[in-house]
């Protein structure tokens, strides 16, 4: 008897840095935890990190620094197809195709294209309503009277992350909260394909349910989650010493003045990675003292640090290790793009017909 098809799981990291604490926990702990039971899609998303980290260096590190932090991280290439997305050619030219029937104004208004592209030109982001209005970004766009410039692919950026999807017919798609317009974008390319051809062609992807709230990892700096752009992060493969600099040097308050006084956004913070990297136990055993007034903040930071190195000391050794074998990285890579092209060169070759592109 046939065994059902897995249904197909697809997502990616940009190769814009190493990978932190807040990637760990929102995603790639979470895709391990799928890896045995779904039809798992892994990639590098370096055409989207062309977007805004176009130096040719530090693109190529970055791709091999994901990569090995990935597989030390417990994706396995035998469960799950590993690839980066440049080695998937067909992904560029379905990207062409897929934007002739994407509208310039519904990209202007995604929420990433409006802060990246303020970003691009120096601008800080918008205080009033008013100024927030699309006709105000679009002047500002159009009309920047700077040298500074916005690349078209940014602007197309949900149209490449679509293609990544639909050119895998992939129906689940784990990502974080920042990415759920990108993710209904995709579905809205995918029914407005399905009905001007009149086809039944492309899946519509959802969210991966984990159940549960999403993970937000928060930065050490009191505010905001961490990110690699926010310059708070807990790598990975930073260094005991290194990290523990970082957790010591924490913001915090002067501390509880009375029993069960309300926490501050930076103390919560602190709370909310001991819940993620310490035993109960502990979480316990702090929270009671901050509770009671007890609680030494120096002691908590001590204690979080080594809770932290538990979960990425193994990690950070594996990745200096898989770096340094060449061959393996090859080699996942190669199975992965060979897998992943696969289907989508059987995509495409169908997309090809559907559109017309059908030679003599
Ligand atoms: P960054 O914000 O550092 O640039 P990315 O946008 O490349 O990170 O995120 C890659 C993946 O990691 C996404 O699935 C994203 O949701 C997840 N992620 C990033 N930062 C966090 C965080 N602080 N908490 C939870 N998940 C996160
Ligand atoms: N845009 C995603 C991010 O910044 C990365 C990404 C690119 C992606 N293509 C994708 C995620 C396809 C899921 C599926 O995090």
């Amino acid at each position: 008897m046939d065994t059902p098809a897995k249904e197909i799981v697809l997502s990616g990291i940009r190769a814009t840095g190493n990978l932190h604490l807040g990637n760990y926990y929102g995603a790639l702990r979470k895709f391990v935890s799928i890896q045995n039971d779904y039809d798992c899609n892994f990639f590098i998303a370096d055409l989207h990190a062309l977007t805004t980290a176009p130096d040719p260096q530090s693109l190529h590190a970055n791709v091999r620094n994901v990569l090995a932090e990935y597989l030390a991280a417990g994706i396995d290439p035998e469960k799950a197809t590993i690839f980066i997305q440049s080695d998937i050619p067909e992904i560029s030219e379905m990207y062409l195709l897929l934007n002739m029937h994407v509208g310039v104004g519904e990209l202007m208004r995604t929420a990433s294209f409006k802060d990246k592209a303020r970003k691009a030109l120096g601008l800080t982001a918008p205080t009033s309503a008013q100024d927030d209005s699309d006709e105000a970004f679009e002047r500002q766009i159009i009309g920047a009277e700077t040298n500074k410039r916005v690349n078209a692919g940014l602007l197309t950026y949900p149209t490449l992350m679509a293609v990544d999807i639909l050119i895998q017919k992939a129906t689940k798609v784990p990502v974080g909260k920042d990415q759920l317009q990108h993710l209904e974008l995709t579905r809205r390319f995918a029914r407005r394909f399905n009905s001007f051809y009149g086809v039944d062609f492309f899946p519509e992807p959802t969210d991966f349910d984990f159940g549960g709230a999403p993970v937000k990892v928060p930065g050490l700096d009191g505010s905001g989650k961490m990110g690699k752009s926010e310059g708070n992060c807990l790598y990975l493969i930073d260094d005991p010493k290194v990290l523990r600099k970082k957790v010591m040097r924490a913001t915090t308050d002067e501390g509880p003045k009375e029993p069960n006084s309300p926490m501050s956004e930076p103390v919560a913070n602190l709370f909310t990675l001991l819940e993620l990297t310490s035993t109960p136990e502990v979480v316990k055993h702090f929270r009671d003292a901050y509770a009671d007034c007890s609680i030494r903040y120096g002691d908590l930071k001590k204690q979080l640090a080594e809770d932290i190195l538990a979960v990425t000391t193994p990690i950070r050794e594996r990745v200096n290790d898989i770096l340094a074998d060449d061959q393996y990285l090859r080699r996942v890579v190669r199975q992965g793009a060979e897998k992943a092209r696969a289907r989508a060169a059987e995509t495409l070759r169908e997309v090809r017909q559907i559109m017309g592109l059908r030679g003599i």
